[in-house]
């Protein structure tokens, strides 16, 4: 069984063959179920954050958007992005997938090399209620050639992951489950409750960190109760916030 059947009941899912962007497909369209679920073999548009693009290849990455309704207003879904990436940290590292870590804010690397990201756009009002999609790229089995436009290191579960012959629908579902679970559980409780896994997971913890873009460098110091990531820096420490930057290694 993909889903277990309480799961299933709040879940309305799309199957698509070739598709734009699956986080766009969701937002054109009205709630049916508790989540819109989209997946499809390929995008033609895959959307990073802001402007930029996701690469992937048919039937060789999951592209994978969940639609809902918050009841917590945009200004009470800090953090969301880093609950969503421990839910998929956890659903792959249970499938058997070795060294995942989370690279803030909303990157899942395998080793060094980024496999997996997050988009969450979010409508609405700040302080009621407000429509979200979350939207998760993964590299399953990607050729190398077919991401030779990705300016950063990449790479796929079936390369790095420990698990050649790797079943996409398998882990499409297990992502789908982790995710829903973790979806319910943030709207009842919010970030406080994944903090501990995410600083588990950190993949820059103690390392020399640099903002891209600016001449703000320190030490990976983790991240604080809304999600902002700490810096340790000569002159103090730096917060910064998911959404206005983009932070490497050295
Ligand atoms: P941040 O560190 O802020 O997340 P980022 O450079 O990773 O910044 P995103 O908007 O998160 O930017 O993701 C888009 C970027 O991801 C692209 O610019 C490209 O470098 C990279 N990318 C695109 N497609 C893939 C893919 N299939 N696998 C890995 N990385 C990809
Ligand atoms: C990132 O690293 O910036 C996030 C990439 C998110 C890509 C996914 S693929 C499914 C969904 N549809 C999109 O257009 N983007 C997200």
């Amino acid at each position: 069984q993909l889903l277990d059947p309480e799961q299933r009941e709040l879940i309305n899912l799309h199957v698509l063959d070739d598709v734009p962007s699956t986080n766009d497909y969701l937002s054109a369209r009205e709630l049916v179920a508790k989540y819109e679920v989209c997946l499809a073999e390929k995008q033609s548009a895959g959307k990073g954050r802001r402007g930029r693009k996701w690469e992937g290849s048919y039937g060789r990455d999951i592209a994978l958007s969940v639609k809902f309704e918050s009841e917590r207003g945009v200004s009470g879904l800090d953090g969301l992005s880093l609950a969503v990436g421990v839910a998929l940290a956890d659903s792959l590292t249970r499938a058997g997938v070795e060294g995942i870590s989370l690279k803030w804010p909303n990157d899942l690397w395998l080793g060094e090399k980024k496999v997996a990201g997050i988009l969450i756009e979010l409508s609405g009002e700040l302080q009621t209620r407000c429509e979200v999609v979350v939207g998760i790229g993964l590299n399953v089995s990607m050729a190398e050639d077919e991401g030779a436009s990705i300016n950063q290191p990449w790479t796929s579960l079936a390369t790095d992951g420990g698990l050649p012959e790797i079943s996409r629908n398998s882990i499409a579902a297990k992502l789908i489950a982790g995710l829903i679970s973790a979806l319910e559980r943030f709207e009842r409780e919010g970030f406080a409750i994944f903090q501990a896994q995410w600083v588990s997971l950190d993949a820059l913890k103690g390392r020399e960190v640099f903002v891209v873009g600016q001449e703000t460098s320190g030490l990976g110091a983790g991240i604080d109760a809304f999600g902002a990531y700490r810096l340790e820096t000569a002159s103090g420490e730096v917060r910064l916030n998911a959404g206005e930057v983009s932070v490497r290694a050295k």
